[in-house]
């Protein structure tokens, strides 16, 4: 649609521009996002993009993905290692901890939107810099939290329009869990792993779960059939698992068991989970998140158990079927510069009686024509802006009006328009607004 032209500067490979009206759509699922959390009691949290590379390669995990490969980590003027924030889990326990909140009154519920960065391939809903809505809640360790993040998060997504997504379930179970399941996967891997390439060997030695995330399809071939973290599973986890399960129906809140999932983060105990949509591409996830019990103490807080999700925002927009709010919108239309100052008089009056329209003034004053084309284009891209087609009116200031203190007011969509006193203005808007 735009202009062709050729920058001297673009912008930075795997990252983008949001334009209106794309970042509305944004904005709307932000405001349902906070909306839906703070009515069950969940306070937003901003952390800085910046932490310690320390706290990641100690609660992600060394041999992980993100860790090993795809952090923006830099050095400062002095010499500390820093790292852009692949995720927030780990600087809101950070926070958490720095701040005395884990020693406070429990639950503690926090959300959070914003950037992260991971140097991936780019590719369709694969970004370098892409946005997450997350949420952890600490202090419960039974499976109410699991209900009750789950259950949040389902009404968040039935506020954007979906209507068939489900949950993918499982558990990994408990640190003893993780280490036996690790020691059964590599004795099934290691006679398949022939063709294995660098990255993947060193998974199968430092950490065979970290296999699952390998998209090698001769990695996930040698997995078939491999060990289940189900069959590893402490007896406490089992029971924990299955109250999860319980709950869930009992919420109705539909979801598959789902025994290779493991997560690609090293922090989770027990419950794991993910959304998958069917409409993105390469059937990546939206969201995924977890149980991570031991995450708060590891970082140095108390032992606090905690629960949390993070919604790759990028990807929920690319499949919601959510629509914004339809807005009338008015555009004043003076015809010469002199008119400038009666058109923002106007316009002042019609906001102040419509809170909620948009409302333009042609500023450029070059005539009615001209004034009409813009007010035309608006009209056209009216789905795309989220207006409201039939609510696209023009207020023309033109020559007769000035003479007679009138108005006129045209309809865009069926090019009626109808002339009357300016001081009748705002009640025939609004009539004009009721049809
Ligand atoms: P994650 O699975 O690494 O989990 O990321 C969550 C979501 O972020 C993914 O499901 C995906 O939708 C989105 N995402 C990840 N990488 C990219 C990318 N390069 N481009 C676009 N979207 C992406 C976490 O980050 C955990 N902190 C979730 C969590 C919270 N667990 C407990 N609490």
């Amino acid at each position: 649609m735009g202009v062709r032209v050729n920058p001297r500067f673009r912008s930075v490979k795997g990252t983008r521009d949001l334009l209106p009206p794309e970042s509305e759509r944004w904005n709307e699922a932000e405001r349902i996002a906070r909306e839906t959390f703070r009515s069950r009691g969940y306070g937003e949290i901003r952390t800085p993009v910046l932490e310690d590379t320390a706290l990641f390669a100690r609660s992600v995990g060394e041999t992980t993905d993100i860790v090993h490969k795809e952090m923006y980590t830099f050095s400062d003027r002095k010499g500390r290692s820093l790292t852009m924030r692949p995720e927030n889990t780990a600087g809101v326990v950070r926070s958490v901890i720095e701040n005395g909140l884990a020693a406070g009154p429990m639950p503690l519920r926090l959300y959070y939107l914003g950037a992260q960065f991971r140097y991936e391939r780019p590719q369709a809903g694969r970004y370098r810099e892409f946005s997450q809505i997350g949420v952890e809640l600490f202090g419960v360790s039974g499976p109410a939290a699991e209900a009750e993040v789950l259950e949040m998060l389902f009404d968040f997504l039935h506020a954007l329009g979906f209507r068939s997504l489900s949950v993918s379930l499982n558990s990994v179970g408990t640190a003893a869990t993780r280490a036996s399941f690790g020691e059964a996967l590599r004795t099934y891997v290691l006679p398949r792993a022939g063709s294995f390439g660098e990255d993947d060997r060193r998974k199968l030695a430092e950490n065979p779960l970290r296999l699952f995330d390998s998209k090698d399809p001769g990695v996930r071939a040698a997995l078939e059939g491999a060990p289940r973290t189900m069959d590893f599973l402490d007896e406490a986890s089992q029971r924990h698992h299955e109250e999860v399960r319980r709950m869930l129906a009992d919420a109705g809140i539909p979801f598959q068991d789902e025994p290779s999932l493991v997560r690609g983060l090293d922090y989770y105990t027990r419950t794991v989970f993910e959304v998958v949509s069917e409409d993105l591409g390469a059937q990546d996830a939206i969201l995924g998140g977890g149980r991570y019990d031991g995450l708060v103490e590891s970082l140095g807080g108390p032992s606090l158990a905690a629960i949390g999700f993070a919604i790759g925002e990028d990807r929920l927009l690319q499949v919601a079927p959510l629509a914004i709010p339809r807005r009338a919108c008015v555009v004043v239309l003076p015809q010469r510069s002199d008119d400038l100052p009666e058109a923002a008089r106007i316009a002042r009056e019609i906001r102040a009686a419509f809170p909620g329209g948009c409302v333009e003034v042609d500023l450029s004053a070059r005539g009615i024509k001209k004034g009409l084309a813009r007010a035309s284009v608006l009209f056209q891209e009216a789905d795309a802006r989220g207006l409201d087609r039939e609510g696209v009116l023009a207020v023309l200031i033109g020559e007769r009006e000035r003479a007679d203190g009138a108005v006129t007011v045209k309809r865009l969509a069926t090019g009626e328009q109808e002339t009357f006193p300016r001081s009748e203005l705002a009640r025939r808007l609004g009539a004009a607004r009721e049809r």
